[in-house]
């Protein structure tokens, strides 16, 4: 069974929306970034999905702490203080098959619970534990704003859809 391309196009979003600056997808998709980057052109902020050949370069030059995100890890509850103030973080997530150079090549390899669950799911909770709640400054230049309500749906904005 193929992967669901969905769920690429999920990550991104999640990551977006929880704090995350970039994502790095291998191999690349020119479609699904082109799609997220007109959701961020709409809903503000700089996140882009930028496509790479070989995810070891990225992984070999980024200059910060790479964490593998993978149920076999540390629990994240340990891994954490580690983290917090200590620079920019890569968080890598596998896909269909992860290959085993990965658990070498990270600095950090973290679980999210020891049991298995999704990318996205481990993704969304490690940028909550590191970031906090979203706050609006991350979405500067935003054509579309949500305006929470405790019924129903209020966008405000140009050319704002429901
Ligand atoms: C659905 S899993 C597939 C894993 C793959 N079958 C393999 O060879 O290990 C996809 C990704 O979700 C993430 N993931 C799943 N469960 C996790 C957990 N408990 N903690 C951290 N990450 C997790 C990992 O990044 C994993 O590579």
């Amino acid at each position: 069974m193929g992967r669901d391309p969905r769920l690429t196009t999920h990550l991104a979003l999640t990551a977006r929306a929880l704090g995350a600056e970039r994502m790095f997808l291998e191999p690349p998709d020119p479609a699904l970034a082109e799609r997220v980057a007109r959701i961020s052109a709409a809903w503000g902020g700089s996140f882009a999905v930028e496509g790479v050949d070989d995810w070891r370069s990225v992984v070999r030059q980024f200059p910060g702490t790479v964490v593998h995100l993978t149920m076999y890890g540390e629990p994240l509850e340990r891994v954490l203080p580690r983290l917090e103030g200590s620079g920019p973080v890569l968080l890598v997530v596998g896909g269909a098959k992860v290959p085993p150079n990965l658990y070498r090549a990270a600095d950090v390899n973290a679980a999210v619970g020891s049991q298995p669950h999704s990318e996205v799911a481990a993704v969304a909770v490690v940028l909550d534990r590191l970031l906090g709640a979203p706050d609006g400054k991350r979405f500067r230049g935003a054509r579309r704003r949500i305006v929470p309500q405790a019924r129903g749906k209020k966008v405000v904005g140009a050319g704002s859809r429901r």
